[in-house]
Order: structure tokens, then C-alpha cells, then sequence
């Protein structure tokens, strides 16, 4: 690389980071909201002052401010509250306050301000609260005599090795003093005294200041103090009497003294806190190890005590002595086992001069044991938190175990975490006021008949989850409780617990809240949740619930959620649904929350939602949906507030995502997290992995059009190949019929037959010549007195034209017959004109007035075309065949006699 490639380099760096820093902090102005600006972390080096005039706060906090110059804040005159911490300025320039005089709040933390003048704050009169913590301050003469409104004065972290901040009395309405962090180790007598002539400082904070000596009467100035901090000062015990014995006759409440490495307490340390009247005292995080007897008996004010991170050996019968009014009494921690020291021990009635206790923490704290008299006295206890601690006494919990507890009121029992193996028979019966009981995260192993409970009959609340599945239901599990409003099992339960014939929750009629999650329950019953009518809550997550619900589960689906109306919210993820009933959540009215996420939903029944009205959020993460059909969805997505369906393989396609994604477009009242990073396409391969948003929802709308035409065409085609294929095939008998209709409209139709017509002839006879043997043979014998036929040869006049006699024999024939042969077929005179005649005689007259005599099979197709006649023109008795047996022959002669004997008359129904 030459040198001048190096240079464009370093060019282009320091382009990037120029232009990209301010960026990467994604501000590059200040941002006015309402009335303030927020300025900060711009790397401004001076005051902007292109910002709107009328506001009242600025932030210009991390920037590199060295100054403040009163010109540049003059446009903001109307400042309340001005914020200049994290810059570098050295002075606060007196004309700030005169440029901005209405100034409340000036923070200037974290700068480099050494010295203050008097004069650079004699205008901030009107200002209430100052924080110039994390500076250099160096103070001369009366620097803070002007702040006559000023209520919060911070000045820890300055290396002030003084407490002193002036002589002069002044600040009459500070209310709070931050004086930590300094240097300087000794409460002089005089320190406070320049807040003697006023009573409102009530907070003093000397967070760890490095005090060694408290002088005698150095908060007597400051006597009406309320609240002192001392929190890690590294006192040690013998400075603390001195505190103590300087705080003496001070109003001072509440007292924090956590960090202070105060390894014991005597009967003297608090002694001189006899005549105050201190009501709250933390001792957390000192290493306390011992505790004498009678340690607190200065303090019969004391309302809470916090005793909390220590590491107590050893409670006895005094350790508590003249704590009467004692409320709150907080041990966690307080009492623990290291490598190095034995197991702590709380000696019987330990407790018992705390009569006051309402409130008792004994949270991660270990001793040896607890016996039945450990909370003897304890007459006011109303909550008593064991958790996380551990207890031997506690493993197997007897109807003595906690019978000390008899005596008091107590409410809540916190026993989450105790290392409880079993619940013996009345173990809480002496709890009788007990409405809150918390025995999660144990290891209880058997089955519940009910007597555990024995007693508790005002119990609301039951917690028993996270028990290592080791818990089995009876039907009488839950008789003792009948108030329980809420119940957990979660990852409790063996899983047989639910496949009872009696459902256990049924003596459970006010229960609210039912957590029956992650117990691997494959099995259960339709009526195990009938009685509950007040069941609003029901968490059925992580269970094997598939089977319940496939149709063809042994006796068919297992609807357990009939009737539960008040139900408002059902979680039932990670079940491996693969199918759910239509039915099954029918008559949901109330529910506002769905989960079902993570189950194999890809084949959702029809309206399976339709009861859903009141829905307002549904999860259906990860559930192998592909489309989303309104008849699914469209009910339960019409009121909904939120969402969440991300992570499923959408089909993107018109069908499948159309209307889902038309309703995106259209809900404003429904919040869908991640939609597009989260909701991505699956199929079609063309939208594989792209956001289920990309769809072009116009490649649908040309298809509507598309579709109804083609619809239209295939119709057409279909309709037009049918007619095509019934012409081609049935031609004939259209226009057959056809010219029936047209003859009866014209008027030719015999359906009213001339009455009076006299035949000649019952039949004009039409056969080949080669046949006239036959007709000797076969119809000449029924001549006579049942018919009389017409035969060309025989039967036409002499003289007359052979036309003539044919078309005047015909018209006085009722009949005409045709003796159909192949000869019949093939004799052009027939064909051309007899059978002619014959059809229009059909027409004009009836289907009835040709009989047709097949003496050969012949083909319909040629019977057609030499006759233009079919046999499905006539009437199937106008159609005989002879017979080939000779037996049959009378009963063809009958047919024929019939047949000839029959009206020409069409049915009325044609
Ligand atoms: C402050 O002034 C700006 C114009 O400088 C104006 O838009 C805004 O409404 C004003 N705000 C108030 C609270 O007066
Ligand atoms: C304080 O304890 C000491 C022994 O440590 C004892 O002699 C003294 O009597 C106790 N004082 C009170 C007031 O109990
Ligand atoms: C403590 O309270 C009592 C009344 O409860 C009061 O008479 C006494 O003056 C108070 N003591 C101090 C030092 O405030
Ligand atoms: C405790 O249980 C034992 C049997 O285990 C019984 O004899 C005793 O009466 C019970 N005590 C109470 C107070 O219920
Ligand atoms: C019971 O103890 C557990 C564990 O310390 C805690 O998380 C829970 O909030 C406690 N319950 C109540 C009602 O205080
Ligand atoms: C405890 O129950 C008794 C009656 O059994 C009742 O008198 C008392 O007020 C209850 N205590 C509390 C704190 O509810
Ligand atoms: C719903 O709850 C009410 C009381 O909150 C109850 O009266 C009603 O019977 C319940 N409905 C059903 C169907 O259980
Ligand atoms: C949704 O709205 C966007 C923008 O208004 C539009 O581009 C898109 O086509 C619409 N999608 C549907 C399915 O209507």
C-alpha cells in the first residue's frame, strides 16, 4: 500500500466515524417533547440555540460542555429545570441564574466544578433542588446562603473533608442532605449548625462516608432529623454507641446502618437510642454473628427490623426481648451455614416476646430444627415466609410439626422450596385462619386423601407446582378446602391423577384459577371439570391431551371443556393437537384468551371457533398452520386486541392466504407482533421464505374474472358437447317430437279423433314381395271376423292408378303394418313412398298407427334409414317380433290383435 493510499484510508476513517457516530446513537438533534428538550449525548460543546423559546426543561446531560456562558440560555428564559451533568464545565457562572430565573432544579453531576463563590448562587433563590455530586468542590465562605427555596441539596462524592457547609445559618427549607462519599471522618459538634433555625431537614444521607468519631450533640442542630443513612461507613460497634448516643433525644424514625461491619451486637450498642422514638432499623449486610440477649430491648418502638444477609448463629428466648411493638421482622439470610461454621439454631419460644409480629421472613435461612414450639407466642403473626430454607423438621410435615402456629392468625404460609417430602395427616389443621398456602418447588410424593388439608376450610389459595410429578389425586384430594379459589399443580402430578370416575376438583365449586400444566396427562375424564362453574382460568398446557380429541379415540372425543361459559382464558400449547372436535370449545362465550401454540393445527374443522365471540388474544405460534380459511377464522379474529400466529408455514397462496392477509389490512383494532419477520411463506416455492406481506394479492383479484369466465366457458362447452352428443344420438327423436308439436299447435293433432270416421281396413298391409307367402301364411288366418286387412295385390280397385289406390287404401286403414325384412328394406317402391306415407300418417295422426313385424333382426340404424321410422317412435306394443318358437305364435297373434285393436289416441302427457 503507498502512502497515499494510506492517507484516503485514514480520510475515509475519519469520515466514517465523523458521520456514523452520532448516528449509531440514532439522535442528531435535540428532541422537543411537549415542553422539554432532551439534548443529550450529542457531543454538543455549546448550548443550542436554535430550540424553541417557550420551553421549560433541557437536557444537555453528555455532552462536552466546558462552560455555560447566561448569554446562550437567555433565549430560554421560561427554564424550570436544567440538566448539565457528565460535562466538563469548571464554574458555575453566577449569571447562570440571573439568565434563567425562574430555575427549579439545576443538576450538575458528574462535572468539574471547584470552586463556588457566593455570589455565583446568590440569584438562584427561587431553585428547590441542586445536585452537584461527583465534583471537586472546593467551598468558600457562605456558598449556598442564597438557596432560599432550596428543599434537596446533593454534595456526596466531592472530597469535602468537612461536613461543614457553612456558619451561617441558612437553607431554612432543605428537606434532604446528601453528604456521602466524602472524606472527611468526624461529625463535628458545630457541622449541622447552620440548619439550627429551621426544623425542615428530615433526610441525612452519609452513605458511606469514612466516619470514625461522632462528636457529642452534633445532631442537636439538626434534632428533628427523621431518616439517617449510614449505609456502609465501616463504623464498626464502639463509633456506633458514639452515633447512637449523638442521636439521643433526636426525632429521628428510621435508621439505616446496612454494610457498617457490626459483627456484634451488645446489650449497649442501641442503649442510647432509648430515648428516641426509632421505628425502623436496618442492620442487612454487617456480618452479624452474635446477637446478646437483650440487644433490642432500647428499642420498644421499633416497628420493623431488618436483619436480613447476616450470619446469625443463634436465637435464644431473648434475643428479641423488648421488641413489643415489633411488626415486621426480617431474617433472610439471616441465619446460614458456611463450610467453616455450624448449622445456626433457633432455640424454642424464640419468638415469643414478639407479640406484635404480623409479618415474619425467614426466607433462605437454615437451622437445626423447628419444633412445636419454635412460633409459640407468636399471637399477631399473619404471614410467615419459610422458603428456600431449609429445615430437617420440615421433610415430613406432622400434625406437630407447626402445631406453634396454633396460636396466631395466620394467613399465608409460604413453604415454596423447603425440600417438604410428605404431608402427614392435619399437618395444617391447627392453620385455622390459613387463606393463602404456597408448597411449590417440594418433593411431595403420595396421594392426597384429603386429610393433609383437614381443617383449612377457609384456604383460597392452593400452590402446589413443580412437585417432580409425585403427587396422585384422590376424589376426596380437595373435600377439606372447599373455599379454594385458586390451585396449581403444575409438573406435580402422576398421571394417572386425573382418570378417576369422581372428578377430585368436584367439591371445587368456587375455584377461579386451575393450573394443570406440564403433567405429561394423557388421560382424563369428560366430567372432570363439570362442577367447576366459576372456572375462569384453566391452564392444560404441555400435556399429551391429542388422543382425547381425535375422532377416533375408543368411544370418541372426550369433550372436558362442556359447559365451562365462564371460562376466559384456556391454554392448552404444546399438546400435540392434531385434531379438535368441532364441538369442543362450543359454548366458550366468555373466553378472551386462546393459547394453542405449538401443537400440529394444519387441519382445522370449519366454524371449530365459531363460539369464540368474546376472543381477545389468540396464540397460535408454531402450529403447522398453513391456510387461513375465513370459515375458521373468521369469527374468533373479529374483536380481537392481539394476535400471534408467527412461525407457521403459510401457503401463499390465493386460496390459502387471500383473506388472511385482506383482514391484516383491514383490522386497526387487532396488534399482530412481527408480522413481517415472522409470519413467512412456506409454499409456493416462488414466495419459499419470503414474508407472508409480500404476497401480491393482485395476482387474486385478475383471477376472479378469469375464474367466472371460465366457469362461464366450460359450462358452455360442456352444455354444447351434451346437445352435440344428444343430436348426434337422439336427433331423430328430437325432431320426431318436434314435428309432433308443431302438428298438434297447427292443428293437425288427432287428439280429438273424428268421432264418426268409419275404417274400411283394420290395417293396410306393407311388405316385399318376397314375403307375401309369409302374410298368406301368418295373417290371412286372422281375417274374418276379428280384422280385415288391406293387401295391395288384393284389395286395389281395377282402374285405378297404382297411387292413388295406395294413398286412398291407407287413409280408410286404422293401421298401417309394416313386415319388416332386410327384402322389406331394400324395395325402393316401399322405402320411397309407402313408408312415406306411413310417417306422416304417425305425425298427423298417432305413434299408434303403425305396427311394426319384425320377421328378421334388423338394425334400428338401417331401420331408419330406409323407413324413417325407429322403434322408439312407436308405441313398444306396435312393435312385435315373430316368433321363432312355434308355441309363441298364439300369443303373438294375440299381441298383434291388440295391437290393432288399440285407439290411435297419444297419451294426455305428451
Ligand atoms: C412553543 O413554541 C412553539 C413554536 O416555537 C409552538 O409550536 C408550541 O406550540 C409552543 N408550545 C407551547 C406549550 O406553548
Ligand atoms: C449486659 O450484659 C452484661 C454481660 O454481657 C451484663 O453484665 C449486664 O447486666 C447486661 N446489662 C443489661 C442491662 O442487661
Ligand atoms: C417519643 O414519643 C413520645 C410519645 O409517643 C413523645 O412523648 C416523645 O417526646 C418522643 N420522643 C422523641 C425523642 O421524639
Ligand atoms: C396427631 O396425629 C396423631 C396420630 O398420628 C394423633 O394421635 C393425634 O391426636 C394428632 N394430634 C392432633 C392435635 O391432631
Ligand atoms: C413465596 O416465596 C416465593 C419464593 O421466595 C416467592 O417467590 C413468592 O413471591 C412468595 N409468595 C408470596 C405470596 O409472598
Ligand atoms: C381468625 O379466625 C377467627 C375465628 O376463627 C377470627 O375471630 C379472627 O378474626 C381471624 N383472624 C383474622 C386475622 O382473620
Ligand atoms: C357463571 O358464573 C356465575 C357466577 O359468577 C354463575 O352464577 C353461573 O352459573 C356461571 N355459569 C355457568 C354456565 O357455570
Ligand atoms: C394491503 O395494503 C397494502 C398497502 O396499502 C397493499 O399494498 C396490499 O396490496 C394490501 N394487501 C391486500 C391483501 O389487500
Amino acid at each position: 500500500m503507498s502512502s497515499g493510499d494510506g492517507k484516503k484510508l485514514v480520510v475515509l476513517l475519519c469520515h466514517f466515524l465523523l458521520v456514523s457516530l452520532p448516528e449509531a446513537s440514532q439522535k442528531t438533534s435535540c428532541r422537543i417533547q411537549g415542553t422539554k428538550a432532551d439534548c443529550s449525548r450529542l457531543s454538543l460543546a455549546s448550548v443550542p440555540s436554535d430550540l424553541p423559546g417557550n420551553i421549560t426543561g433541557l437536557d444537555l446531560s453528555h455532552n462536552r460542555l466546558s462552560q455555560v456562558p447566561p448569554a446562550s440560555l437567555a433565549p430560554y428564559v421560561g427554564l424550570l429545570d436544567l440538566d448539565v451533568s457528565f460535562n466538563s464545565l469548571t464554574s458555575l457562572d453566577g449569571g447562570l441564574c440571573r439568565a434563567l430565573p425562574r430555575l427549579q432544579t439545576l443538576t450538575a453531576d458528574h462535572n468539574e466544578v471547584h470552586v463556588i463563590r457566593e455570589e455565583d448562587l446568590s440569584p438562584c433563590g427561587s431553585l428547590t433542588e441542586f445536585r452537584l455530586s461527583g465534583n471537586r468542590l472546593k467551598l468558600k465562605g457562605e456558598v449556598f446562603a442564597g438557596l432560599q427555596s432550596l428543599k434537596f441539596l446533593d454534595v456526596s462524592k466531592n472530597n469535602l473533608n468537612s461536613a461543614k457547609l457553612g456558619s451561617r445559618p441558612q437553607m431554612p427549607n432543605l428537606v434532604e442532605l446528601r453528604l456521602g462519599f466524602n472524606t472527611f471522618s468526624t461529625l463535628a459538634k458545630d457541622d449541622f449548625a447552620l440548619f439550627s433555625h429551621s426544623e425542615s431537614l428530615q433526610v441525612l444521607n452519609l452513605e458511606s462516608a469514612t466516619i470514625k468519631t461522632v462528636e457529642p450533640g452534633s445532631f442537636q442542630p439538626i434534632s428533628h432529623l427523621h431518616i439517617l443513612i449510614m449505609d456502609g461507613s465501616n463504623m464498626g460497634t464502639t463509633s456506633i454507641s458514639k452515633l447512637c448516643a449523638a442521636l439521643s433525644g433526636t426525632s429521628i424514625r428510621k435508621l439505616s446502618l446496612q454494610r457498617m461491619k457490626l459483627v456484634t451486637l451488645t446489650n449497649g450498642t442501641f442503649k442510647e437510642l432509648r430515648r428516641t422514638n426509632v421505628t425502623s432499623l436496618d442492620l442487612s449486610g454487617n456480618g452479624l454473628g452474635k446477637i446478646e440477649e437483650g440487644s433490642f430491648r432500647w428499642l420498644g418502638k421499633l416497628d420493623a427490623l431488618v436483619l436480613s444477609d447476616n450470619n446469625i448463629k443463634h436465637l435464644t428466648k431473648r434475643t428479641f426481648e423488648g421488641l413489643d411493638s415489633l411488626k415486621q421482622l426480617d431474617l433472610r439470610k439471616a441465619l446460614v451455614k458456611s463450610h467453616t461454621s455450624a448449622t445456626p439454631i433457633i432455640e424454642d419460644f424464640s419468638f415469643q416476646l414478639l407479640g406484635a409480629l404480623e409479618t415474619l421472613c425467614l426466607q433462605k435461612t437454615t437451622a437445626r430444627e423447628i419444633s412445636e414450639h419454635t412460633f409459640a407466642g407468636l399471637k399477631s403473626l399473619k404471614y410467615l415466609d419459610l422458603s428456600w430454607s431449609s429445615y430437617v423438621s420440615l421433610k415430613t410435615i406432622s400434625n406437630r410439626t407447626l402445631a406453634s402456629l396454633g396460636g396466631s392468625q395466620l394467613l399465608k404460609l409460604n413453604m415454596t422450596a423447603t425440600a417438604i417430602l410428605q404431608i402427614q395427616h392435619g399437618a395444617f389443621s391447627h392453620l385455622r385462619n390459613l387463606t393463602h398456602l404456597f408448597l411449590d418447588l417440594n418433593f411431595i410424593k403420595q396421594t392426597v386423601g384429603g386429610a393433609e388439608f383437614q381443617g383449612l376450610d377457609r384456604l383460597q389459595e392452593l400452590h402446589m407446582s413443580f412437585n417432580h410429578q409425585t403427587i396422585t389425586l384422590s376424589p376426596a384430594s380437595f373435600v377439606g378446602v372447599p373455599l379454594l379459589r385458586v390451585l396449581t399443580l403444575s409438573k406435580s402430578l402422576t398421571a394417572m391423577s386425573l382418570n378417576l370416575d369422581r372428578s377430585p376438583f368436584e367439591p371445587l365449586s368456587n375455584l377461579a384459577y386451575l393450573d394443570l400444566s406440564n403433567n405429561n396427562i394423557a388421560n382424563l375424564r369428560a366430567n372432570l371439570l363439570t362442577n367447576l362453574v366459576n372456572l375462569k382460568v384453566l391452564k392444560l398446557q404441555h400435556n399429551n391431551l391429542a388422543r382425547l380429541w381425535k375422532d377416533v379415540n375408543l368411544g370418541g372425543a372426550v369433550l372436558y371443556l362442556k359447559g365451562l361459559e365462564n371460562m376466559t382464558s384456556l391454554q392448552m400449547d404444546n399438546n400435540g393437537l392434531d385434531e379438535i372436535p368441532a364441538e369442543a370449545l362450543s359454548g366458550l362465550r366468555n373466553l378472551r384468551e386462546l393459547s394453542l401454540s405449538n401443537n400440529l393445527l394444519n387441519n382445522l374443522k370449519d366454524s371449530v371457533f365459531d363460539s369464540l365471540t368474546s376472543l381477545k388474544v389468540l396464540h397460535l405460534q408454531r402450529s403447522l398452520i398453513t391456510a387461513v380459511r375465513p370459515q375458521v377464522f373468521r369469527v374468533p379474529l373479529a374483536n380481537l386486541s392481539e394476535l400471534l400466529m408467527d412461525r407457521n408455514p403459510f401457503d401463499c397462496t390465493c386460496e390459502s392466504i387471500l383473506w388472511f392477509l385482506t383482514w391484516l389490512n383491514t383490522t386497526n383494532t387487532t396488534s399482530v407482533p412481527g408480522l413481517r419477520e415472522q409470519y413467512m411463506c412456506n409454499t409456493p416455492l416462488a414466495y419459499f421464505n419470503r414474508s407472508i406481506t409480500d404476497f401480491d394479492p393482485l395476482s387474486c383479484k385478475d383471477m376472479a374474472p378469469f375464474r367466472a369466465l371460465y366457469i362461464l366457458n366450460s359450462t358452455l362447452v360442456a352444455l354444447l358437447t351434451a346437445i352435440a352428443l344428444l343430436v348426434r344420438f337422439h336427433g331423430w327423436r328430437i325432431q320426431f317430437y318436434w314435428n309432433i308439436l308443431v302438428n298438434r299447435a297447427l292443428g293437425f293433432s288427432d287428439t280429438t279423433p273424428e268421432k264418426g270416421q268409419q275404417f274400411e281396413y283394420d290395417a293396410y298391409i306393407i311388405h316385399a314381395e318376397v314375403d307375401g307367402s309369409w302374410v298368406e301364411r301368418a295373417l290371412m288366418p286372422l281375417e274374418g271376423n276379428a280384422c280385415k286387412f288391406c293387401l295391395e295385390d288384393r284389395d286395389s280397385l281395377p282402374g285405378e292408378s297404382q297411387l292413388e289406390s295406395i294413398v286412398e287404401n291407407m287413409r280408410n286403414s286404422r293401421k298401417i303394418l309394416f313386415v319388416v325384412t332386410e327384402s322389406l328394406l331394400s324395395d325402393p317402391w316401399c322405402r320411397r313412398f309407402k313408408a312415406h306415407h306411413a310417417l306422416h300418417q304417425v305425425m298427423e295422426a298417432s305413434r299408434d298407427s303403425v305396427i311394426l313385424v319384425f320377421l328378421q333382426d334388423v338394425h334400428d340404424y338401417k331401420l331408419s334409414r330406409s323407413l324413417f321410422l325407429r322403434r322408439g317412435m312407436l308405441r313398444k306394443r306396435c312393435v312385435l317380433h315373430w316368433p321363432v318358437h312355434k308355441e309363441r305364435v298364439v300369443a303373438f297373434r294375440q299381441k298383434l290383435l291388440i295391437a290393432l285393436g288399440t285407439t290411435n289416441r297419444f297419451p294426455p302427457l305428451l
